[in-house]
């Protein structure tokens, strides 16, 4: 599932939003962000009163500051997952947050009551983030390098933990190795190319024109404008891996193109979910798997590849990381604008129309 049922409690709101030092959350309420149904951005409802849930041993309750707007969030709020989500409206939406430990389960060893953390929700939690209390588990969260501001660290755990996910535990990439990042100007894009370079990886990317300086400037050697050069042309073959975070025909056919034999082409374009939507759980997931296994085996007798749909997950190695490379300067997503919470229908509107380029983040005051 993904998000978090809303659950509406009997007393108003909580006036005490302050620190617990046990793990209980009981008769605590807050402000949320709700999407009482799918649509667009006017579905969204800031309200009040919604229920805390318990904790349970290893979860931890975070005080949230900044929430970032990821595309995942828009899609959901959309009917994208309704096979999964539809049952469970109303939602409340989010994956990224930092902000303050508010409390910790009975069994959470690393963290304590008022430090900085800063973590992701997979993709398919129960919970979620646009919220002022999100409850994440242990290893869903990290330190907050205390370098960065609430507002730059949430921009940075969905998507470099989706990076992660396929440049290390995937292509299992390793020092020396060409790395190709096709649409290298998003979040996802410009970790994946931070994340390799740190890797001791040489990076090509694809991005539009506005994203060439940003692309370069995270460590990219090659940077194609795919609006102006043909880029089968422009780039030379012969890559160990190549992340896809447009995922449309054309660029898997560029991106199995330039591997060599042995590489791995992974899209962050997998069609589990919206073969899901189109025909329910029970005929949609096995389908998928079927189209998969159909491509996987098809690229592998044809060109010698791996073939990957690949998804963020957790992952305690990844995240500590991610948190060394953020704190050290070497893994920066830039955010273009914040909203205060209360505009976050603004923040999906300009989001949804492409007025923003860059990482929009939500502050919650
Ligand atoms: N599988 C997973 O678990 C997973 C996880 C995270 C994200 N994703 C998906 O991966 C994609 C990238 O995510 P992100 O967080 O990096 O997004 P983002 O920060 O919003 O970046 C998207 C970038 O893609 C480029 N782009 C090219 N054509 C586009 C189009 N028609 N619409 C929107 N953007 C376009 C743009 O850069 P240029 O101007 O340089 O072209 C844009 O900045 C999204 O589709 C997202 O849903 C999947």
């Amino acid at each position: 599932m993904w998000g978090l049922v809303v659950r509406r409690a009997s007393a108003g709101r909580n006036p005490d939003l302050g620190f617990r030092s046990a793990s209980t959350t009981a008769g605590m309420t807050c402000r949320a962000v709700v999407v009482p149904r799918f649509g667009g951005p006017e579905v969204l409802e800031v309200r009040d009163g919604v229920a805390v849930p318990d904790l349970k041993p290893r979860e931890v309750l975070v005080r949230a500051r900044a929430v970032s707007v990821n595309p995942l969030d828009l899609r959901v709020r959309s009917g994208y997952g309704r096979s999964i989500f539809e049952a469970a409206l109303p939602l409340i939406i989010g994956r990224d947050v930092s902000g303050e430990v508010a409390a910790v389960g009975s069994s959470v060893s690393s963290f304590t009551v008022g430090q900085e953390a800063f973590g992701a929700l997979h993709p398919t939690a129960v919970r979620s983030t646009y919220i002022d209390f999100a409850i994440l588990s242990e290893d869903e969260l990290t330190l907050k390098p205390p370098s960065l501001t609430h507002v730059e660290a949430s921009a940075i755990p969905f998507a470099a933990l989706t990076a992660w996910r396929a440049l290390h535990s995937t292509a299992r990439i390793s020092k020396g190795q060409r790395v190709l990042v096709i649409g290298g100007g998003g979040a996802v894009g410009l970790a994946a190319i931070q994340l390799s370079v740190a890797a001791g990886c040489s990076v090509s990317t694809t991005c539009g024109s506005g994203s060439v300086e940003r692309v370069l400037a995270a460590g990219a050697e090659k940077a194609v404008d795919y609006t102006r050069e043909d880029v089968e042309s422009a780039i030379e073959g012969q890559f160990d891996a190549a992340l896809d975070t447009i995922g449309v025909p054309e660029t898997e056919r560029i991106g199995i193109n330039l591997l060599k034999k042995g590489g791995n082409y992974m899209t962050l374009q997998g069609e589990a979910a919206s073969l899901a939507d189109r025909y329910g759980l029970a005929i949609g997931l096995p389908s998928a798997t079927a189209i998969l296994l159909k491509k996987q085996i098809q690229y592998r007798y044809s060109h010698g590849i791996g073939y990957w749909w690949t998804y963020m997950r957790a992952d305690a190695e990844g995240l500590d990381e991610i948190r060394r490379l953020s704190g050290s300067g070497k893994l920066q997503i830039p955010v273009e604008k914040t909203f205060p919470l209360s505009q976050v229908r603004e923040a999906h509107r300009v989001k949804e129309k492409r007025l923003i380029p860059g990482k929009v983040v939500l502050e919650v005051d």
